[in-house]
């Protein structure tokens, strides 16, 4: 038996967001229908909206979410109804050859709903990132679902289904930043703060703090910032140089995901420095670079998704963190909104007014 549920729809290209009646079954082998309880709105929703993700519209969006367990299928073990979850968009498979060596967070067969939900039409959707999660409930894999701690807010616990997640990992899992490092994070997001943050957690000595918007780089001094630099009035290389006593940042994080900023990223990091981009391009952008540079200034050209994280290992050890007062989750969440509110929501970001918007149901 489906539920009538609503949800937010992309309907086509560049199109704004529709508030539509979904059609949710019941969960089949493997899934778990989930009631979700808050949502945050991700620039990777915008990203599908305007079809820079792929073409496969309708879209459901939301991806960023955490709510409870309402069903599961017959089989699912380890989860049951009245859990307390984040979801995540990486379940890994344990079989893979990325799982067998050792290195799950790059796992090649990541496990989604095998059923679609549909428009009440019965035209299926594809949900972002395999979650759909601006929706009332959604339909999962069960092993998109992370149990953490549920003291914890929903609207807090969601910021880890992806960006906080994504920028918190690009800086401790990917770019390995530790005690001492000088980190630089381009584009002060929910992501880029994320990164942040994490630098401050592993110890980083100085943070500095890139963006086109004073007040991302307010949010980013509350964060943990030690310098902040605006790209529109400075040369981000240089400032960043100066900042270093001449060298350049040990680490230096990308969260806009565009050509220019990458750039910056390159020449703003010391010799054997590692770059890492955690923003994501759209497919006509492309990048120029003397392969001279790439050899000479040594190091590592590093990607992250989803901050190379295992979602088993780090959702409850950083909702942990926050609950003892050790990470400002709080910090994130610039204001609470409806399902209706979506494309005032994408505007604000676009206009830089948010670190982000979370939708509560
Ligand atoms: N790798 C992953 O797994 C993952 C996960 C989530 C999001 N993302 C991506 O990360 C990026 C950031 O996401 P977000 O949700 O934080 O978006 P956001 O829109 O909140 O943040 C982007 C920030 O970049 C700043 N910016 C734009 N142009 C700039 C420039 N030229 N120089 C410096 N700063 C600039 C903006 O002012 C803004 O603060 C997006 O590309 C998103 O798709 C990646
Ligand atoms: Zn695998
Ligand atoms: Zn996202």
């Amino acid at each position: 038996m489906s539920q009538k549920v609503r949800g937010v729809v992309a309907p086509g290209k560049g199109a704004p967001v529709r508030l539509e009646t979904i059609l949710v079954g019941d969960p089949g082998p493997g899934e778990a229908l989930v009631r979700v309880q808050a949502c945050g709105v991700c620039h990777t929703d915008l990203h599908y909206r305007q079809g820079g993700i792929n073409d496969e519209f309708p879209f459901l969006l939301g991806h960023e979410a955490a709510g409870v367990v309402e069903a599961v299928g017959p089989d699912v073990r380890d989860l049951e109804p009245g859990d307390f979850v984040i979801l995540n968009w990486r379940a890994v498979c344990g079989r893979c050859r990325a799982c067998r060596r050792g290195r799950p967070w790059y796992c090649f067969d990541t496990h989604n709903a095998a059923q679609k939900m549909t428009l009440a039409d019965g035209t299926p959707l594809s949900p972002a990132l395999g979650i759909g999660a601006f929706a009332e409930k959604t339909l999962v894999a069960a092993g998109q679902c992370t149990k953490v701690d549920p003291t914890a807010s929903a609207a807090v616990a969601g910021l880890l289904g992806c960006g906080v997640m994504a920028g918190f990992g690009a800086a401790l899992n990917t770019g390995n930043v530790s005690r001492g490092d000088s980190v630089a994070v381009i584009g002060c997001g929910g992501v880029g703060n994320a990164a942040v943050a994490g630098a401050r957690l592993a110890g980083a000595a100085k943070i500095i703090a890139v963006d086109i918007d004073d007040r991302k780089l307010t949010w980013a001094r509350g964060l943990g910032a030690t310098h902040t630099i605006n790209a529109r009035r400075h040369d981000v290389v240089e400032a960043v140089r100066e900042a270093t006593g001449g060298f350049g940042a040990d680490v230096v994080i990308e969260a806009v995901g565009r050509p220019e900023t990458y750039e910056q990223a390159f020449y703003s990091r010391d010799l054997a420095g590692t770059v890492v981009l955690v923003g994501v391009p759209t497919p006509d952008m492309r990048l120029d670079l003397p392969l001279l540079d790439v050899f000479g200034r040594g190091g590592a050209l590093k990607s992250s998704w989803y901050g190379d994280c295992l979602p088993e290992r780090d959702f409850p050890m950083l909702i942990d963190l926050y609950l003892q007062g050790r990470l400002d989750l709080d910090a994130f969440v610039s204001e609470t909104i409806t399902l209706d509110g979506i494309e005032e929501a994408f505007a604000r970001m676009e206009r830089g007014e948010v670190l982000r918007s979370v939708v509560l149901l």
